[in-house]
């Protein structure tokens, strides 16, 4: 990465990883279901001997098969072992159980106790007048955009990566008839007040849609925007009066990182406040996902001005997002944020793991590890994305992959990434020994492997961004 910072926190990571990892992997190892142990690979037994010599605290299991049933609870040892995203979690018994003795009044009558609960909650916590219970990330994103977005022509500046634009099936053109402007950070990381200044589009000419609103994503990809730059590019939009919204989808990710950062306590409500409060302060308004590493079954909350709530909640509506009997969802997510927020730090100390097992073996990473996500690229050491996939679905309890991108969540197993870095080392041990025979060499790779070699870096950077 071209970027001090980026290497900054990128060689810090690298040493602290092997102490923060150890710590991690005692503090939720008990979690998940007994794993079978025969294994015929060296390098896999290596991995659960060191696995099994930790600490074990007494926890009580996340599903039970009294209370969730047997499918759930391998459900969760399979979902423990994917890495293809954060939202591969399951509710857990005890967050059922809260949904269970939920308020079940009608939320579109203001009736119903626990989403309004919720509402009030998240508020406080970001340091908004209000809040709004949606169902999905992109729903509150979009209604954040329609809220803001008076009348065109007018435009939204992202980074060409943005969620909002990208994978928002194009709802900002749909619902709000603007016109996004997508940046390139220079940096290769992270939109900047240099990126973004001359990109404004303002004055009266009337070929231009005017910059009407600034739309940032932290986490993006993982990666934490630095907060002074986000104070920055809030103050410069202020020049201009224009509008600033966050997809802080994984804003609960950088939360966690500022409360280790900080030595708070992520199970204190206030220091999460605190936490929260300073990142979301440059926002107008604020989109929280409780279904990406938090595990909520569902559900996403927009915050800002009182004004701005009342008008996205009839948005909302008009959407088809309202919903009646809400309280079993807010009460799911309320324990999320209770229960699962302090456990962010640990997977991603799990993340900090796999990226130096890893880097280790000679894998190429391809973005700074800040958060949970980890890029990666086996090409260097010989092997495909593809050939390496396949070698985990067929271990004895398989581990689930999707192209270059690593997701940890709070229910990802400490096993599961030492698993996959041994499988990765077993790999790389073939080719070097010249028996990779399902290991592709390189100019046979598969399609979406061959498309990365050729279009080199340009295909490194966008695949930083789904
Ligand atoms: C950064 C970001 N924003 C918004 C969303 C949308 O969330 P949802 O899938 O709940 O619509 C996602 C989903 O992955 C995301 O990664």
């Amino acid at each position: 990465m071209s970027c001090c910072r980026g290497s900054l926190v990128y060689h810090s990571i690298i040493h602290s990883t092997v102490q923060s990892s150890r710590r991690s992997l005692s503090s939720s190892v008990c979690k998940f279901p007994p794993f079978p142990t025969s294994s015929s690979s060296p390098t896999l037994r290596r991995s659960l001997a060191f696995v099994s010599s930790m600490p074990v605290p007494m926890s009580k299991p996340e599903v039970t098969a009294e209370v969730g049933g047997q499918r759930n609870v391998d459900k969760l040892l399979a979902i423990s072992r994917d890495f293809r995203s954060d939202t591969m979690t399951i509710p857990t018994d005890a967050q059922l159980l809260a949904s269970l003795r939920a308020s079940r009044g009608d939320d579109l009558y203001s009736e119903d106790e626990d989403t309004a609960a919720l509402e009030a909650r998240v508020a406080r916590l970001t340091g908004k007048e209000a809040a709004l219970f949606g169902v999905s990330g992109t729903m509150t994103n979009q209604l954040a955009i329609r809220t803001h977005m008076k009348q065109p022509p007018h435009s939204v500046i992202t980074d060409y990566r943005a969620h909002v634009h990208k994978m928002e099936a194009g709802g900002i053109a749909m619902f709000s008839q603007a016109t996004t402007h997508q940046l390139v950070p220079h940096n290769g990381i992270y939109l900047t007040v240099e990126d973004i200044e001359p990109a404004l589009v303002l004055g009266e000419d009337i070929h231009t849609a005017p910059t009407k609103l600034i739309c940032i994503e932290n986490t993006l990809s993982g990666t934490i925007i630095p907060q002074e730059e986000v104070v920055r590019i809030g103050e410069l939009a202020r020049r201009h009066d224009i509008i600033m919204h966050l997809d802080g989808a994984r804003i609960w990710n950088v939360a966690a990182k500022v409360v280790e950062d900080r030595v708070m306590d992520p199970r204190q409500e206030e220091d999460l406040r605190v936490a929260l409060t300073e990142l979301c302060e440059p926002f107008e308004s604020v989109s929280l996902c409780l279904s990406k590493g938090i595990g909520a079954p569902i559900g996403s909350m927009l915050v800002g001005s009182k004004d701005f709530i009342k008008r996205a909640r009839w948005f909302r509506k008009a959407f088809g997002g309202g919903v009646r009997q809400s309280g079993g969802m807010a009460a799911a997510a309320d324990y999320a944020i209770t229960h699962h927020f302090p456990r962010l730090a640990d997977s991603h100390a799990l993340a900090r793991r796999l990226e130096q097992g890893l880097s280790d073996l000679g894998c190429e990473i391809l973005a700074p590890v800040d958060t949970s996500m980890v890029f990666f690229s086996p090409l260097s050491i010989g092997l495909t994305l593809d050939s390496v996939s396949a070698r985990l679905k067929s271990l004895p309890v398989p581990i689930t992959m999707m192209r270059e991108r690593l997701v940890l969540h709070h229910q990802t197993s400490p096993q599961a990434v030492e698993d996959f870095i041994a499988c990765v080392a077993e790999m790389k041990a073939e080719v070097e020994d010249g028996k990779g025979a399902e290991v592709r060499k390189e100019g046979e790779q598969s399609t979406s492997d061959e498309k990365m070699v050729v279009e080199g870096k340009l295909r490194k950077q966008a695949v930083l961004g789904y």
